[in-house]
Parts: structure tokens; sequence; C-alpha cells
């Protein structure tokens, strides 16, 4: 550290600038009395020590990427399974690191038996969500303070994918299908039921940028949250996921508006799940790209904490880990890895590591 600082005073620049590229960024975060975090995954954690220190040093927040949604936690009706879970649930016990839950009621990651209950009629949906919440809060109330109880429960622009007249803002999920709208409101009521305490929080993706589908996605999700709130149904936050796009627009004004808007409903934002897709013509020389990914993530997350969100999870901390790298439908058709997080793909930190812990500061 004191050669760092040295180097700085030489450079002209306060102690502390080098200094600070030393606090791993969930110190940066805290000092300034936010929380970082990043999504982990139990089966890397388990084999990777490399992986398990860096996200002990740099996560206060760990949200499990697959371990807490269903197809892992309820396999087989009436058959939990906590084993992936419990893993990072240890994890985080031993560093000091806070969970997000994530997600109670959600139409991917569902196990067939689930498919096709929801396809028997609105009494047995109601009966296996709320055996799902009976026995899935209590088993981690202890430990995860803050659920995504409903995931992306909004229809996605252009158009919808509803066909209920009143209904197009509303994704048509197994879960719509079976209940309606009151799907939400239903799961929501019964958590809060289960656990007075319990942060309770809806996520969504889809409404950062400066298109006319975000624009109409987040005029959507405001008008689902005014009409919960209308009837007083239980909510304490909504989460961003912020799976941005380098070929689309960013402007902070209609973000940082969006947000204060939640804001004045009452309403906790976190960012969730941030990532940055690169453009498809990518610039030549990894230094020209990793520059274009942390000017996008320094644009946002400072419009994001202007406006008020205290919370910022990445999904993930390294290129190598992301499913920008491996999902079919996102990944690049040239094999070319996107580099859309704070750490590339042998765990260096890369500038949008810096850009983070500049805009959270
Ligand atoms: O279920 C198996 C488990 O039995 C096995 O032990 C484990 C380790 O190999 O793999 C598990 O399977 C896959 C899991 O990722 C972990 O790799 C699932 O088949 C696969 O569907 C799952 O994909 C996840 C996807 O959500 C669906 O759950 C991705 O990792 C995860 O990045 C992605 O994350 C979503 C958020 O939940 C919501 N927002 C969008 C985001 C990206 O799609």
């Amino acid at each position: 550290m004191r050669r760092r600082a040295a180097l700085a005073l030489a450079a002209g620049l306060p102690a502390c600038a080098f200094a600070q590229a030393e606090v791993p960024l969930r110190q940066q975060a805290r000092q300034a009395g936010r929380g970082f975090g990043a999504a982990i995954r139990s089966e890397i954690l388990a084999i990777d020590p490399v992986y398990a220190a860096l996200y002990a040093a740099e996560a206060e927040i760990l949200t499990p990427e697959w371990e807490a949604k269903w197809e892992a936690l309820q396999p087989e009706e009436g058959r939990f399974d906590h084993t992936a879970l419990n893993q990072i649930i240890a994890f985080a016990q031993q560093h000091q690191q806070r969970l997000r839950g994530h997600a109670l009621i959600w139409h991917q990651a569902m196990p067939p038996w689930l498919t096709t209950a929801l396809e028997e009629g609105p009494a047995r949906a109601r009966g296996v969500l709320e055996a799902h919440l009976n026995a899935v809060l209590p088993a981690t109330r202890a430990t995860i303070r803050d659920w995504d109880v409903v995931n992306e429960p909004i229809a996605n622009p252009p158009g919808s994918d509803n066909p209920q007249p009143g209904n197009e803002s509303m994704r048509q999920s197994p879960w719509f299908r079976a209940l309606g709208r009151d799907y939400v409101e239903i799961a929501l009521r019964h958590a809060r039921a289960l656990d007075p305490t319990l942060r309770l929080t809806i996520n969504e993706y889809g409404v950062e940028e400066a298109t006319p589908d975000a624009a109409t996605k987040r005029t959507r999700l405001l008008g689902l949250l005014r009409h919960l709130l209308d009837r007083g149904c239980p909510l304490d936050a909504v989460g961003i996921q912020a799976h941005l796009q380098l070929r689309r627009p960013f402007e902070a004004e209609p973000f940082a508006r969006f947000v204060a808007e939640l804001r004045e409903m009452g309403l906790a934002v976190l960012i969730t799940e941030l990532d940055i897709r690169e453009a498809d013509a990518l610039p030549t020389g990894l230094a020209a790209r990793d520059a274009a990914v942390a000017a996008r993530a320094a644009q946002f997350v400072s419009a994001a904490i202007g406006a008020g969100c205290r919370t910022v999870l990445c999904w993930g901390l390294s290129d190598r880990d992301s499913w920008l790298a491996k999902e079919p439908a996102v990944a690049r058709a040239d094999g070319v890895v996107t580099r859309g997080l704070p750490f590339d793909d042998t765990l260096r930190r890369k500038p949008m590591w810096d850009a983070l812990a500049r805009a959270m500061r």
C-alpha cells in the first residue's frame, strides 16, 4: 500500500486514489453506505478456491444464480432439496455476506410437475404456490431476508403475448394463465402472511434503456405496481435486472425519472443482475471493448445511485462464468466471449471494476 501511495503522490494524485484501487468493491460500496454483490454458483464455489476468494473479498450480497429457483428447491412435488442453496448460505455466513432469494414465482426454472399442476385449474395452482412458500420461506427465514417473490411478470413490448383485453401489460406466463393478474398479489400476500419483516421484491428486466420498448415496459410495470399498492398489497422493493446492451442507447434522465417514480411510491429500488452485452460489431482490441463496457457501467450505475438506488449486484463477477458466455440465446454467434462483468475470464479486474468503484463511491 505504501508503494502505491508513493506512486500516487509522484503522479500528483492524492494517495487515496491508489489506495482505493486496493479496496474491494464491497468495502468501497459499504464506505459510501451502499451494498455491492453478485450472483454466485454453488457448483463453481465447491471446486474453485480462487472463485471463492474473489466472492469473499468483493461481494457483500450474494444471489444464488439457480439454487433458490423452483426446479432446484422442489424438483418433485413435496420433495424439497436445499443442498445446493445451503452451500451458498454456509459460505455467506462464513464471510459476513447477505443473501437475496431468487426467485419464488417465475415462468422459467419450473420442473415439469409444476407446469402440469398449473394447467389443473386455479385451486391447484394456488395450492402449489402456497405450499412452495410455506416450505421455503420458514426454512430460509434466518438467512434470506429479501426475496424476488415474483420475477418478470410484465409482457415484453412491442405488442404483448397476452390476448386478454385489459391485461396486455401482463406476461402470459403459466401463472397468469392459471390465476390471472392476481397471481402476483396472491404470492405477495402469502409471503407477507408467512413473514412480517421479509423484504418482498418484484424483479424485472428490459426497463433500463432509451428505447420505445423499454419506455413501454416501464409504463406497464408502473401500472402493475400502482394497481398492487392501491389495493394495499404488501410490496417493499423493485429489482431492476439491468442486463444492458451496448447496441441499445441509454440516457440517464428517463431512467433516473423512472427510479425516482418508484421511490415516490415508497419502494426501494435495487439493481439486481447487472451485466453488459457488447455490440455486434466489436471494436478491435480488448482495451477499446473494455472501455466501452466500463463507460456504460459508469453511466448506468451513477444514474441509478443518483436516483436513490443503494444496492447494486452484478449477474456474476467474471466473464468466464457469465451466462452471456454460455446461454445460446445471448452468446455471440462468432463465439467471442462478451466481456460484460467486472472481472475477466482469468478473474482479473477490468476497467468495469474501476467504473463500478467510482460510481458507488
Ligand atoms: O439444475 C442443474 C443442477 O442440477 C446442476 O447441478 C447445475 C450445475 O451444473 O446446473 C443446473 O442447471 C442449470 C443452471 O443454470 C446452472 O448452470 C439449468 O439447467 C439452467 O437452466 C440454469 O440457467 C440459468 C437460467 O437463469 C435459468 O434458471 C442461468 O444459469 C442463469 O444465469 C439465468 O439467470 C436469469 C435470472 O434467473 C433471471 N434474469 C435473467 C437471467 C439470465 O437468463
